[in-house]
């Protein structure tokens, strides 16, 4: 029997209860009980690390751990990080050429202001930026505020950095490569990194979605994609609400093409596959 089937036999019903609970109370993710090999398999690392013979020790460590560390670690291993660059390239399109025209006709001492809100090791804020970069005249660059925001701190800290591997940017353009990343060398050869013209924009932070209370910022326009399909209805319609609050009057919101709002009472008004605008100018 494999070291993992071993440890995950011992996953009861009530250890994975009270991990589902944990969970849910601190981040709205809802593991149902299909995702019970993935709990196991993720947590694995950390029982062998702490040295904990059961999930029942570890739980019981957990509890006691007043740091929030070991929480921290939790959340880390359970959440689902995928992303990519430009991903549902037709967002970034429709950023390009109908929100960001239209912020350009304000007054220019306006900043131009986005939130990617669970935006996993960076690859959509990065994404974002570039698209600003792209479009918005040189002169006005100095408008642009970014804020990136995830409840990971592993995948926070990654975002930070801004280093890949050369693969997950093979597939832009070569033009954009050469404008905003710098490849490296030595060492760092296979690895590419955002040029500091690019990460100087974004203010990463850790920040959980469904314990917003402090950001007094608004924005023009908010990404908040591939996250809310872990939640369940009642932690979704918090989060909704509270995005909607930080939209400044006519800002987009924009979700997965695979997410609707169809359960949820909001405001917004649907615009094009997963873009939900406020009513305002
Ligand atoms: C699948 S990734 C999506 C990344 C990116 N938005 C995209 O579409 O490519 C989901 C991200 O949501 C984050 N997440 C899950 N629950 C969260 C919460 N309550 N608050 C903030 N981020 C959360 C996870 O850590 C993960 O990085």
């Amino acid at each position: 029997m494999s070291e993992v089937e071993t440890a995950a036999s011992r996953l009861t019903n009530s250890d994975m209860r009270k991990i589902s609970e944990l969970v849910y109370a601190k981040s709205g993710i809802a593991l149902r009980d299909s995702k019970r090999a993935m709990v196991m398999a993720r947590l694995q690392k950390r029982l062998r690390q702490g040295g904990f013979a059961t999930f029942a020790d570890y739980l019981k460590h957990l509890k006691r751990d007043q740091s929030g560390t070991e929480l921290t670690a939790v959340l880390d291993a359970i959440t689902t990080n995928h992303t990519s660059f430009f991903r549902e390239a037709d967002h970034f399109h429709f950023l390009a050429n109908r929100v960001v025209p239209a912020l350009l006709t304000r007054r220019a001492s306006r900043p131009i202001a986005g939130w990617s809100a669970a935006c996993s090791t960076g690859d959509e804020a990065y994404s974002i930026a570039i698209t600003l970069l792209d479009r918005v005249p040189i002169a006005q660059h100095d408008r642009i505020r970014l804020l990136a925001s995830d409840l990971s701190r592993q995948a926070i800290q990654t975002a930070r950095i801004g280093v890949y591997p050369m693969g997950r940017v093979a597939h832009l353009p070569q033009a954009t490569l050469r404008r905003h990343f710098e490849r490296g060398i030595g060492e760092q050869e296979g690895l590419v990194r955002l040029k500091r013209s690019v990460r100087r924009l974004i203010d990463f932070r850790e920040l959980n979605l469904i314990e917003v209370t402090s950001l007094r910022a608004t924005f023009d326009f908010i990404f908040c994609r591939n996250v809310m399909i872990y939640f369940d209805c009642e932690a979704r319609q918090r989060v909704v609400g509270m995005l909607e609050r930080h939209l400044t009057p006519g800002g987009y919101l924009f979700l997965s093409h695979s997410e609707g709002l169809s359960e949820i009472k909001h405001g917004l008004r649907w615009c094009v596959p997963g873009v939900y605008r406020r009513a305002g100018p």
